[in-house]
């Protein structure tokens, strides 16, 4: 029973949809639209079946619920996936197909890009329908690759971390690793290399792992190494980081803070963090700056400085989750889930 499973937590719809012309075959999730309509990107990724991709789309609105309502948007939490299958290339008139399924939620749902979806691909949605951000923005406007953001957002609150476990005002001589220098990683190191931050690097793409610590002064480790580097802080920014039980034992660092999605492997692994003495921040709470600045420009509301300071908001609210879990004795992740669930209503 799909009502059983294990991911389904009181989502508040499911919609598959096929579109015969296209191959078109969708899975939306509106987890919460308490807070606002359900934000969440549209992931286009091979499933291996159909009950798969209903898996991801469960898991990840949820994801987004906790996300949204914890950087103090008015939106809800919800998500998309498309199954990318032979018999239904990524055409134009598939974009518009779910554009027009998107359209026909009247809002309860707003798409965005996710792995595997493009600015383009959004300008193409948004031929059938207004409840898409992430568009292709020009001219210093709120919007576009919020890469950059979330990276800001992790800064931030990395410093509260930082502060917290290390009591730390500044990241001079912090030595943080970092896996994955793509769009938030690669402006996460160079923002840290500035602050004075000696950094550890990693990427599968080696080449690019190489010209960072070349430019930034710092040091570059094979991707099978990186996470038992001896440092301060692990920061997982790559696709697919999981914190699981043989990952978290060979840990040398004090904290972990990074932007990717769904770090810890099972919801155990927060405990195992704790018990370990390492400081987890959130990864929902701490990579919430992309979401913020698409929410800006879906919500048409503030400008660019405005955004900054809502993300620059992520190192208070994580220094409060850290605070209140040394005082419970919980762990992060659980604080963070507790007090998400309480804003959303649950
Ligand atoms: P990206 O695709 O630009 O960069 C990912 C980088 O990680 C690439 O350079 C890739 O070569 C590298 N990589 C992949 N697997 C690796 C491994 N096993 N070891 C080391 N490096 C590896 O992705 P982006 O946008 O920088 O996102 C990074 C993570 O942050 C993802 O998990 C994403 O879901 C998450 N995230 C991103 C947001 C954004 O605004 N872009 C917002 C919130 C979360």
């Amino acid at each position: 029973m799909i009502f059983d499973a294990g991911d389904f937590d009181a989502h508040e719809a499911v919609h598959f949809a096929h579109h015969a012309a296209t191959g078109l075959t969708a899975v939306i999730a509106v987890h919460s639209t308490h807070l606002g309509p359900a934000a969440g990107g549209c992931r286009w990724w091979s499933y291996a079946d159909d009950r798969a991709a209903m898996t991801d789309a469960l898991r990840l609105s949820r994801g987004m619920s906790y996300k949204t309502a914890m950087a103090g948007l008015p939106m809800g939490g919800g998500k998309a996936v498309i199954m990318k299958l032979e018999r239904a290339p990524k055409t134009d008139a598939l974009l518009e197909a779910f554009g027009d399924i998107v359209a026909g939620l009247n809002g309860r749902y707003v798409t965005a890009e996710d792995v595997g979806m493009s600015d383009h691909d959004m300008t193409v949605i948004a031929r059938r329908t207004r409840h898409v951000s992430g568009l292709p923005v020009s001219g210093g406007a709120v919007g576009g690759n919020p890469g950059p953001w979330t990276a800001q957002g992790v800064f931030a609150g990395m410093r509260a971390a930082v502060a917290h476990q290390l009591g730390r005002s500044d990241f001079r001589g912090v030595h943080v690793a970092i896996q994955g220098l793509g769009s938030v990683g690669g402006a996460l190191a160079e923002k840290l290399a500035v602050a004075g931050a000696v950094l550890t690097l990693a990427d599968i793409d080696a080449a690019r792992a190489r010209a960072y610590a070349a430019r930034l002064g710092s040091r570059a480790v094979e991707v099978d190494a990186i996470a038992r580097v001896p440092a301060d802080v692990f920061s997982p920014n790559a696709l697919g980081a999981g914190l699981d039980a043989a990952t978290i034992a060979g840990l040398d660092v004090a904290i972990v803070a990074g932007a990717a999605n769904n770090q810890l492997a099972t919801p155990q692994d927060g405990a195992r963090l704790a018990a370990r003495g390492i400081l987890y921040a959130p990864d929902y709470v701490i990579n919430a700056g992309g979401i913020i600045n698409v929410v800006a420009e879906y919500l048409g509301q503030g400008d660019v400085p405005a955004v900054a300071r809502a993300i620059a908001l992520i190192e208070g609210r994580l220094a409060d989750i850290f605070a209140e879990a040394r005082r419970s004795g919980q762990a992060t992740d659980a604080v963070a889930d507790a007090m998400a669930r309480r804003l959303i209503g649950r």
